[in-house]
């Protein structure tokens, strides 16, 4: 059965969420046997705290859902903010198998993009992206667990971060997209479903087949695709789309370069840094 540990210390200010967990462990268990559902009033990251429980030798299926996170973790070592009833915040961890995970991220992105609305496009390798403003990002982490070949394998953490409700600027150029502008009755909890059952399916599929299936549905939602960008190393040139293993194309002075470093950035000409 699924565990449902909603709320009951939610934080001040925060509305009462209402989480469909029973119906996401409905789709998602014949999927994923051992499936569980966990909402926590508060965590520090849901990424971290699974990465914790993989660690210690915990390494069921599991949806985590924090209405709070107090250090929310983004890509290259940013922060993730989030307000409880504003956003959504959560993190899937299962053991996946497979040699070559390049793409996972993109993968994820075209997922959810596609759960959410034709509108919504993605910004290699992690962003989802609305009308050029963030809507949210994906932050996967991985962690060995067992021994080696004789029943070891490998648990991915894909962390999610939605949001859901418009929020100030707060020092950012432009006010992040929300899940609000494109459904004005969207929360979190409802958000939530569309995406849960359709993620597991992509991650079983990026599981049995890697990035290639994937490499289409990137492109139809590229936001840099024939965009001039600027990469984190000051290098510039225009985007042309991703390549089967997810390594964005980008033509430079130099020629053209497949960029996969985990810890390049690359933003639109012009745009100031990315930040969530
Ligand atoms: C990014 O845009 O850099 C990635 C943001 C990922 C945020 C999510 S929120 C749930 C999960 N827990 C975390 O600490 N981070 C991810």
């Amino acid at each position: 059965m699924p565990r449902h540990l909603a709320g009951t210390q939610a934080a001040p200010l925060s509305v009462a969420i209402r989480w469909p967990a029973e119906a996401i462990w409905q789709q998602v268990e014949p999927l994923l046997p051992g499936f569980t559902v966990e909402v926590l009033p508060e965590l520090d990251s849901t990424n971290s705290e699974l990465m914790r429980r993989v660690r210690a030798g915990r390494t069921d299926p599991v949806l985590l859902v924090a209405e709070r996170q107090t250090a929310g973790r983004g890509r290259l070592g940013r922060n993730w903010h989030g307000e409880a009833g504003a956003s959504l915040t959560f993190s899937l961890g299962l053991s996946l198998a497979g040699a070559d995970w390049s793409g996972l991220s993109l993968a994820v992105g075209a997922s959810i993009a596609e759960s959410l609305d034709p509108a919504v496009q993605l910004k290699w390798p992690n962003d989802l992206w609305l009308r050029d403003r963030k809507l949210g990002g994906i932050l996967i982490e991985t962690a060995s667990f067992g021994e080696g070949s004789a029943g070891g394998g490998r648990y991915a953490v894909v962390g999610v971060g939605l949001n859901i409700a418009p929020r100030p600027a707060q020092g950012l150029s432009t006010p992040p997209a929300a899940v609000a502008e494109l459904d004005p009755d969207a929360d979190a909890g409802s958000t939530l479903l569309r995406l849960a059952g359709p993620l597991v399916l992509a991650l079983q599929a990026f599981e049995q087949f890697g990035f290639a299936p994937f490499q289409a549905r990137f492109q139809a939602r590229d936001a840099l695709r024939d965009r001039p960008v600027t990469l984190s190393d000051g290098t510039t040139g225009t985007a042309h789309g991703v390549t089967e293993v997810g390594s964005l194309l980008v033509h430079t002075a130099a020629g053209m370069q497949a960029i996969s470093s985990s810890e390049v950035s690359v933003r639109p000409a012009g745009a100031s840094s990315p930040r969530s």
